[in-house]
């Protein structure tokens, strides 16, 4: 059985209750819906990788209420304090070396020297946080390969009954994930673009290693995986004329021909694209298959600000991924 909790106080305090006694709550944050875990606890986070069937080599994201608290888990540097400055609470994640006081389970690092640490956005995120009073792991809530969750419902959708609650807190005002940012080299490695542009993080950190390299070689991270996001019909990039029995991702004025379209900003607004861009795919592929298309056509995308982070969840999600054989199949061959 899975509560739904509303995001007052009885319902932040039930979501608490049950973190503190080492069970699963999905609750919304400003990117997507997270599925959280008390981050000290290797029994609590090791039913995170059960429930979205995620390979135990990619380590969690770890959320926190404040900078200072999260810092007392790293070794720190002066950058990492002026990017915590400028976007914390916000969709930026840092990853930095583990430090000796550090609380957060190996587990929920995947057992590496570094911890990813994220102060996320928003009322109900905080007032949890602060209800639990210790870190919160947390992966988007989806199937590991799967499309993100960017409201209550599509969490509700996928991982019934194999989680415990779901904090509805309505639909996520970013829509795409944070942005990784690796601190733990001698140069910011990107590690993946998110909801915190290079446009703002440039001026803060001077060179930043290599934004367009993630999705063509190794995976830098461990969960950088070619194939993710992944809706069940095919994803076709930069589209520049639908073929019969596509439905179309469309993004400023549609292109004619489709009978099927979800049209991510048709002023071409990236915020709104980014926003949209979940729930998209969500339909295309849904209503798509109910109505017998076999692929989806992407329209191109800009490159710039919020459009890299888009363009690299639509790579993803077009990546070649292993032959049909039922999600199990799909995912257990993703780790
Ligand atoms: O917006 C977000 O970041 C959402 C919300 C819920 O906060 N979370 C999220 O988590 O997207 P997840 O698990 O889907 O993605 C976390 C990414 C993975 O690619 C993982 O490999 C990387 O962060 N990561 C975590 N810890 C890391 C570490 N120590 N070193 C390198 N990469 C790390
Ligand atoms: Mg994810």
């Amino acid at each position: 059985m899975t509560e739904i909790l509303k995001a007052d106080p009885a319902g932040i305090a039930r979501a608490a209750e049950l973190l503190l006694d080492g069970k699963l709550v999905a609750f919304g944050t400003e990117t997507v819906y997270g599925l959280g875990a008390l981050a000290t606890s290797d029994a609590a986070v090791a039913h995170i990788f059960a429930a979205k069937n995620r390979p135990r080599f990619n380590p969690l994201i770890n959320h926190f209420a404040d900078a200072e608290t999260a810092f007392k888990q790293v070794q720190t540097n002066e950058l990492a304090l002026k990017l915590a400055e400028a976007f914390w609470p916000g969709p930026l994640t840092l990853v930095l070396p583990r430090g000796p006081n550090a609380t957060i389970c190996d587990l929920a690092a995947a057992g590496l020297p570094t911890l990813a640490l994220r102060v996320p956005r928003g009322q109900t995120t905080h007032a949890l946080l602060n209800a639990v009073g210790q870190p919160i792991a947390a992966p988007s809530a989806n199937p590991s390969g799967r499309v993100s969750p960017s409201d209550a419902f599509h969490v509700l959708r996928n991982m019934e009954g194999k989680i415990d609650a779901i904090l509805d807190s309505g639909p996520c005002s970013v829509g795409l994930e944070s942005t990784v940012l690796d601190l733990s080299r001698e140069v910011p490695f990107l590690l993946r673009p998110g909801g915190v542009t290079l446009e703002q993080l440039t001026p803060i950190c001077g060179v930043i290693r290599n934004p367009d390299d993630y999705a063509t070689k190794l995976p830098a991270s461990p969960g950088m995986l070619a194939s993710h996001y992944a809706p069940a019909l095919p994803v076709r990039l930069n589209a520049e004329h639908v073929e019969p029995g596509e439905a179309l991702l469309a993004f400023g004025t549609p292109l004619p021909g489709s009978k099927l379209t979800w049209n991510l900003s048709e002023s071409g607004d990236l915020e709104e694209a980014a926003a949209r861009l979940f729930a998209g795919l969500r339909f295309l592929d849904s209503e798509g298959a109910r109505r017998g298309l076999h692929g989806i056509a992407a329209m191109p995308v800009p490159r710039h600000g919020l459009g890299l982070a888009i363009l690299d969840r639509l790579r993803r999600a077009a990546s070649p991924r292993p032959p049909a054989g039922g999600d199990d199949d799909l995912e257990a061959s993703l780790s």
